[in-house]
């Protein structure tokens, strides 16, 4: 069982403590414990089925869990949800609401919803128009409007009311290059006043959006530092890319590549149409691309591709996984 450091301040907006979720006899979401303050932009990562998106549905009210406690500015969400939900903004990971109204009008049926005073409910509406770039579809029927702007239209609904907590799953997911970055500027922004968790799979975003990072596991966080310490954890690792034609050759190839000082955790990462690509990690700036080439060549193997490029997330989590990394933070 994993012990989470406690909660470290009484500023926490949000306390998630000892929360799980059974579905059947698997605990989905297993005893799960986090705080997050005001001016902080949480990034939550974790490979998929970790449990993020459960986790976030419990605190933003969805569903309760089969046990555990969560507080928004010290409510408790069970038990007065009601207040608690209004300080709550929720963007989930699939944006699926009344595809026969149109934008605006269901953007005034939400300030409703969380309780705007009736007076503030127009300006509120067309504030969070413009603040999400919403003004050119605010007419149009959600469910006409593109994957990218119901995105949109899921981040205005979620800023209504001005919440001091925002929950966001995977939210630059369908956007375009330029929203994405409009979109993570925004997100900075709203974060310095509020308590922000978001979910994603890229792992640059965290860096560009959060200021500390709650990898999770099997419903377990497992580890929880600042970004800086993340980086600094993963900055001196190169993955190099090695594809060959014909999976006759995987033994053949492995044996060389074993054999190349500085290369280390060789494997298979994938086995395609007769081509095998295999993946290699070295220490930065180290760069073996030549000495492979050279080898491969000599020993006339048919090589497609050497490329060198960062971990992906998924192994970045494996290697922080097996180098004991969550030992050390959770230690600290
Ligand atoms: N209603 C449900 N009934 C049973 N199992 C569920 C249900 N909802 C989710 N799960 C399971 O819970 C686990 C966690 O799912 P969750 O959606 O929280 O993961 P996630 O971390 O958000 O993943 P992703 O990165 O793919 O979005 C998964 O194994 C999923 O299959
Ligand atoms: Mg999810």
């Amino acid at each position: 069982m994993v012990t989470v450091r406690k909660p470290r301040s009484a500023e926490g907006v949000v306390r998630f403590e000892s929360v799980t979720k059974n579905y059947g006899k698997r605990a989905v979401v297993d005893n799960l414990s986090f705080e997050i303050a005001r001016g902080e932009v949480v990034g939550f990562l974790g490979p998929n089925g970790a449990g993020k998106t459960t986790a976030m549905r419990i605190l933003s009210g969805y569903f309760a869990p089969s046990s555990g406690h969560v507080e928004i500015e010290g409510i408790d969400l069970f038990k007065d949800p009601r207040r608690a939900k209004q300080r709550v903004g929720y963007l989930p990971e699939t944006v699926r609401f009344y595809p026969d109204m149109r934008v605006r009008e269901y953007l005034r049926f939400v300030t409703g919803l969380k309780g705007v005073p009736e007076k503030r409910r127009t300006d509120e509406v067309e504030e969070k128009i413009t603040q999400c770039g919403l003004s050119e579809v605010s007419h149009r029927l959600i469910g006409r409007l593109s994957k990218g702007y119901r995105q949109r239209v899921g981040l205005a609904q979620a800023l209504i009311g001005d919440p001091s907590v925002l929950i966001l799953d995977e939210p630059t997911t369908g956007l375009d290059p330029k929203q994405i970055t409009e979109i993570r500027e925004l997100i900075r922004t709203l974060g310095r006043e509020r308590a922000v968790i978001l979910s994603t799979h890229i792992l640059s975003e965290v860096s560009m959006v959060c200021n500390r990072v709650l990898m999770i596991h099997q419903g377990q966080v497992l580890a929880s530092g600042t970004v800086r310490e993340l980086e600094a954890c993963l900055k001196d690792r190169d993955a190099i890319f090695v594809t060959v034609r014909g999976p006759e050759h995987e033994r053949v190839v492995t044996d060389l590549l074993v054999q190349i000082p500085g290369a280390e955790n060789i494997r298979v990462v994938e086995r395609h149409e007769g081509e095998i690509r295999f993946c290699l990690e070295t220490s930065h700036p180290l760069d073996l691309r030549p000495e492979i080439t050279e080898l491969f060549v000599k020993n006339r193997l048919p090589l497609l591709e050497v490329r060198r490029d960062q971990l992906t997330l998924e192994e970045i989590f494996l290697k922080l996984l097996k180098d004991g990394w969550f030992q050390m933070r959770r230690a600290a």
